[in-house]
């Protein structure tokens, strides 16, 4: 069964008090939008269409961010769900399977709970994702009769007994599309909100004697978000979930409380993650591997064998293999080290390439930005550099090179050489004794008087 996927985008998120819309506030470093689609994507949906209404410009970006191909529609007025989903009309036309439903701001609906709605369809027209809410406040509730779902009713429209229900509307429909839209096209508004309510796709199904059911979920799948404080609790939830699966997956953390995970971080067996490490997006850290405490890493892919910090970044674009050792207060951006190679001390890689077992020494610098362009650094493998090395790309230091501690280079090292550029030193006899007493007199002289 083809799928296509409607998501609801337009509403403004009052209660986040934001200039940023709803669903681009973040989880685990992606927009709610993003996982809404992410857990989704594993359907492999046909046609994704956005419905986007408030901050239309930067919803549409982020929709297509995460899948190029998607389609955004704009809901001018957010007159309901109902009428939100009408706009999706034009996309789907000429459409013959499935259409799921869902919301951008209800992140954590999981793949499984969406294809046990898929399963539920070979025998129901109308599939509706429901959950026993702990405390059911203003959702909609699912009037069953029996197996077979007669209608929702929202809360404000409800009686009193209708209200006394605790299985409730999650949100998610699936229907096959033409009859889904063929159904909104039935709604009105004529409710004690004056809205198109999508909800009403079922009571109208069961006049036309199609058949409607719901599938339940836990409450936790279905935690939408409306408040800052909303916010905060799901990112609490999501990174201890994230914890919890890597843990699973032989992952080794002695404070897993202080890890901060993103959506897309990816951990190998047996590595370990010591206390207060933040993972952002795009790191993969292989079997094996240690990431020592107050490290953050971003973009980054640490091979298997490999250290990082303990006081370690890795921006974008560091690429680590197998066995290289990167140490405290070392930053690495958008550069190569190869196998072995160490970097372990108060050192800034950026732009570069170093190779395999050199070793970079303390306080090393490629100077890698002219104050208009980056430059690239290249430098050979078993090569040491100097500490203290300041390397003024664009630069190249070949195979079994030197430099000298101290050294600018500012001229490419030929293999095998060393490259020295400092000034001579000269010592002068028992001057540093006079002027310790020169120093003392004057101090002990301003102390007086
Ligand atoms: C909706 C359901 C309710 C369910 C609850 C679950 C309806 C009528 N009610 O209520 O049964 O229990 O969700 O959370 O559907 N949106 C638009 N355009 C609009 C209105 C809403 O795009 O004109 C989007 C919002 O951005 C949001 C989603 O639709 O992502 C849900 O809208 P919201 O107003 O939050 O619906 P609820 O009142 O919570
Ligand atoms: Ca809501």
């Amino acid at each position: 069964m083809s799928i296509a996927l409607v998501i609801l985008a337009a509403g403004k998120g009052t209660r986040m008090d934001s200039d940023l819309p709803k669903v681009l506030h973040k989880i685990g470093g992606a927009p709610l939008l993003h996982h809404a689609m992410l857990s989704a994507s594993a359907l492999e949906p046909e046609r994704t269409i956005v419905v986007t209404g408030h901050g239309a410009d930067l919803v549409e970006a982020a929709a297509r961010d995460f899948d190029p191909d998607a389609i955004t529609v704009r809901q001018k007025e957010q007159l309901g769900t109902g009428h939100a989903v009408k706009q999706a009309q034009d996309a789907i036309d000429g459409f013959d399977g499935d259409l799921i439903m869902l919301y951008g701001d209800t992140p954590f609906i999981t793949t499984e709970t969406l294809e046990a709605m898929i399963a539920a369809r070979a025998t129901h027209d109308v599939v509706v994702l429901g959950f026993e809410a702990a405390d059911p406040a203003r959702y909609g509730r699912l009037i069953m009769d029996g197996s077979s779902l007669s209608q929702i009713v929202e809360y404000k429209d409800a009686s009193d007994a209708e209200r006394a229900v605790t299985f409730c509307n999650s949100g998610v429909i699936c229907a096959n599309a033409a009859t889904f839209m063929n159904l909104v096209s039935a709604i009105g508004n004529d409710n004690a909100a004056g809205e198109y309510y999508v909800t009403d796709i079922v009571g109208i199904a069961k006049e036309r004697g199609l058949k409607a059911t719901a599938v339940t979920c836990d409450e936790a799948e279905t935690l939408g978000i409306n408040s800052r404080a909303e916010l905060a609790g799901a990112e609490a939830t999501f990174q201890s979930n994230r914890r919890r699966a890597l843990i699973d997956d032989g992952v080794m953390m002695q404070a897993p409380d202080t890890v901060y995970l993103s959506f897309d971080t990816i951990i190998g067996r047996d590595a370990e993650i010591e206390p207060n490490v933040i993972f952002a997006p795009g790191v993969t850290v292989e079997s094996g591997a240690r990431i020592r405490a107050f490290s953050h890493l971003e973009g980054a892919h640490v091979s298997r064998g490999a250290t990082v910090g303990p006081f370690a970044r890795l921006r974008p674009g560091a690429e680590l293999a197998e066995d290289v050792h990167i140490g405290n207060f070392v930053e690495i951006k958008n550069a190569t080290i190869d196998e072995g190679a160490k970097v372990n001390h108060l050192t800034y890689i950026g732009d570069a390439e170093v190779g395999a077992r050199s070793n970079i020494g303390a306080g090393t610098i490629t100077c890698n930005y002219d104050g208009v362009m980056k430059h690239k650094t290249t430098i050979g493998r078993d090569t040491f550099i100097g500490s203290n090395t300041m390397l003024v790309a664009p630069i190249t230091v070949g195979n079994e090179a030197m430099t000298a501690t101290a050294t600018t280079v500012t001229k490419d090292v030929p293999d095998g050489a060393m490259a020295i550029a400092r000034t001579e030193q000269t010592n002068k006899a028992g001057f540093a004794r006079k002027l310790f007493s020169m120093l003392r007199a004057k101090k002990a002289k301003m102390a007086k008087g």
